[in-house]
């Protein structure tokens, strides 16, 4: 008996250590991102319902819990006190009679205007498509329609809408991805739909009943395939309200696959209008799809992607998981040449993960050790052709740079270690870029498998992952002759899982 019960300790020791190493080994499994969102396990796309309500950042996205492939959909979960660290959370959402849970948005009802509240709490309301396969398999028209749920515990527990669904199709393969958000002026909620090759705009003021108001975009636009997932918001320019319609396209993109584009212009509560011509791209890469931003979080706009691509994204590399989601991104604007370009910009919360780095000025070229995630900025003292090369010693390689030429950022993954798992990940792509600036400021914030990019205060942003069969480990900086580095900072940043392995049960 005795020593069955020492055995059984031995036993329960062995679990909990094992635990704890698997823990550990799961999040530094190869090209698990060290400072991005990516789940534990299993497929992700799409970040949805991304609120902010008393000091906790949610992300809610597109997951299916049983396969690393997509699947019938469900809202995964995580939530973040500091925009930098996440802790993955039960699935909130689950499929039903009515369908798959797809893409959607929640808002805090601050007024309680849906009466989902009781006693004084802010409700959280989602609302989502659901999307029905056994209706498209049918053959019917009319299988994506969008329903509600909501949480009165701050979203730990959420209850589907009795109603649902709250809006009917009316007829449309593509009736999907509603974005909520509060219209001050007229009092009332704006959900962004997409629909097809445009964005319908409904009203409602209790979030539950919704009519029609206004389309936009028919003949405006990139249209190489569906639209999908809009966003809807407005921000400030020196006192002037500048309105902004984010719209991803897939396929489409500039770079092939998906992408998202933008609009400026004005919205007065039914219409939205733009005096825009040219199509405009939020990133220019290959990797940052179906983003959107956090809801109230007051003047601040955080928006936030997917990092892949629907051309390879089930079918890179990763073993236990699929997909991770781009850094936090704060939203400005800026007027460039009499138009009005958003640029994107890491979080300022991602301090919390530096380390001590190294600053160095005037410099003909660079060559620094990689050890993890980094971010790199530099500041060349003209506009000139310059290339940022990451390297192992197999001798793969991942570049992006500057031609001066042709004044296009490029990006080239064609030697960049596994690149043989779709046919069109591999190819060198570049981009216009736009900037009135004389100096070239360049920020790369440098993953296991990732690289975000900015250019000229992240006007000019492309995403990129990669998947080497080593880790890279040197990052160079080289331009001509004349090539000078006016001022370079290296910091090292720290993993954001570390907190999660050893306090994880
Ligand atoms: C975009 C998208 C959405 C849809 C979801 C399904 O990536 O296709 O339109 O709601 O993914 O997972």
């Amino acid at each position: 008996m005795k020593y069955c019960c020492l055995l059984g300790l031995l036993w329960l020791a062995g679990c909990t250590q094992n635990k704890e190493m698997n823990t550990t080994h799961l999040y530094a499994e190869p090209y698990r991102p060290q400072v991005h969102f990516s789940p534990k396990k299993s497929w992700m796309n799409d970040p949805n319902g991304m609120v902010y309500l008393n000091n906790v950042w949610h992300l809610f996205f597109q997951y299916y819990p049983d396969s690393t492939v997509w699947g019938p959909m469900h809202w995964g979960h995580a939530t973040s006190k500091d925009l930098v660290h996440w802790t993955e959370q039960p699935v909130a959402l689950y499929p039903d009679s009515i369908g798959y849970i797809f893409s959607g948005s929640i808002v805090a009802d601050l007024n309680n205007s849906s009466r989902f509240g009781k006693d004084g709490q802010v409700p959280l309301v989602a609302l989502f498509t659901q999307h029905d396969p056994k209706g498209e398999k049918q053959g019917r028209v009319d299988f994506q329609n969008q329903s509600i749920a909501y949480s009165v515990d701050e979203g730990k527990t959420w209850t589907k809408y009795s109603r649902n669904p709250v809006l009917k199709n009316p007829g449309s393969k593509d009736f999907r991805d509603p974005k909520i958000m509060w219209y001050e002026k007229g009092k009332k909620w704006i959900m962004t739909l997409a629909t097809k090759d445009r964005v319908s705009f409904y009203t409602s003021t209790d979030l539950t009943q919704w009519s029609k108001a206004s389309e936009f975009g028919e003949s405006l636009g990139a249209h190489g395939g569906v639209w999908e997932c809009p966003d809807l918001f407005s921000m400030n320019d020196q006192g002037k309200t500048i309105w902004v319609l984010l719209v991803s396209i897939n396929p489409g993109g500039p770079q092939g696959g998906s992408a998202t584009q933008y609009f400026t212009g004005d919205f007065d509560g039914t219409r939205f209008t733009t005096s825009q011509t040219e199509t405009k791209w939020i990133d220019q890469g290959t990797d940052n799809y179906a983003g959107i931003t956090w809801s109230n979080t007051g003047s601040r706009k955080i928006f936030l992607g997917w990092m892949s691509n629907w051309q390879y994204a089930q079918a890179v590399p990763t073993i236990q998981w699929r997909s991770a989601m781009t850094i936090p991104r704060e939203l400005t604007i800026a007027q460039i040449n009499g138009a009005y370009y958003l640029q994107s910009f890491p979080v300022k919360e991602l301090a919390a993960i530096e380390e001590n780095g190294i600053t160095e000025n005037n410099l003909t070229r660079a060559d620094k050790k990689l050890q993890g995630p980094a971010k790199l900025r530099f500041v060349l003292r003209a506009i000139e052709n310059f290339s940022v090369t990451l390297l192992n010693t197999k001798g793969e390689k991942w570049i992006a740079g500057y031609d001066k030429n042709t004044d296009q950022y490029y990006i080239d993954r064609t030697a960049s270690g596994n690149i043989n798992f779709e046919k069109g990940f591999a190819r060198k792509i570049f981009s216009k870029r736009i900037s009135t600036d004389s100096v070239m400021d360049i920020t790369l914030l440098i993953d296991d498998a990732s690289i975000e990019f900015f250019a000229d205060k992240g006007t000019n942003t492309l995403t990129s992952i990669f998947f080497p069969n080593e880790k890279y480990s040197t990052v160079k900086i080289e331009g001509g002759n004349q090539f000078r580095i006016d001022s370079l900072a290296f910091t090292p940043l720290k993993s954001i899982w570390i907190k999660n392995s050893v306090s994880e049960k």
